[in-house]
């Protein structure tokens, strides 16, 4: 049995009270908070940097932080996340230079380091970097916006990953983001995710009358 953790994407969250909803979703049964950072280059939106993610230390969050960096190019940030309390730092591969040289840069830190594949991106990236990488992130949407639908061709592409995972015996987490919820997480799951990335299907469900406010939906997941 796969160790499965819950990745909510704090993208959906109400930015008014950030610190106060990510101590609701650890005390509702989040194991890693995903932190979704966007350029309005890389990608057509923008939203945090490593500030954001510093306060979320100071306040006391000590879950791991998963920063996705939707950035480009990636390099002269990632120390800055580091330095910020990162627990993990993933980037799109079409947004590095040298993806070899920006992975040990993170591992050079302390960091687990991670690369994401975009909905059209090949897997063939990982083909000499695979002993290089903590986490694999494949993304079940094009990167830049919460609350879309999940794209089922990332079920083959999680088949196809989980293969690589297994048959290189290291310990890389699986990890699946967009479109991510109740209703088909135990097929995502099924296709090898380990961990799962959800931010509308969790957010959007806030019980405002319950102090463990997510438990509902994380306890479904
Ligand atoms: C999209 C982000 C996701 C997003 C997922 O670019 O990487 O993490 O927040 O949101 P949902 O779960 O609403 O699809
Ligand atoms: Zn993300």
């Amino acid at each position: 049995m796969r160790d499965f953790k819950i990745a909510p994407s704090i993208l959906s969250a109400n930015f008014a009270c950030l610190g106060q909803e990510v101590e609701d979703v650890v005390a509702s049964g989040a194991d890693i908070i995903h932190f979704d950072v966007m350029d309005n280059h890389y990608v057509p939106n923008l939203t945090m940097g490593p500030m954001v993610c510093e306060a979320l230390r100071k306040h006391g969050i000590t879950a791991p932080i998963d920063c996705h960096l939707m950035v480009k190019p990636v390099d002269r940030l990632i120390g800055d996340f580091i330095d910020a309390g990162a627990s993990y730092v993933t980037f799109h591969p079409e947004a590095s230079e040298h993806i070899d040289r920006s992975l040990q840069l993170i591992r050079s830190h302390g960091c687990k380091a991670g690369l994401v594949f975009n909905p059209a991106t090949p897997l063939s990236h990982l083909d000499y970097v695979m002993d290089k990488v903590d986490m694999i992130l494949i993304m079940s949407v094009n990167p830049g916006f919460g609350g879309q639908s999940f794209i089922p061709a990332a079920l083959d592409k999680l088949r196809e990953a989980r293969r690589r995972i297994d048959a290189s015996g290291l310990p890389i987490r699986l990890e699946v983001d967009g479109g991510v919820g109740p209703d088909n997480i135990a097929e995502i799951a099924r296709a090898g995710a380990d961990t799962f990335v959800a931010g509308s299907a969790i957010f959007k469900a806030r019980n405002l009358d319950d102090p463990n406010r997510y438990d509902g939906v994380i306890g479904k997941m």
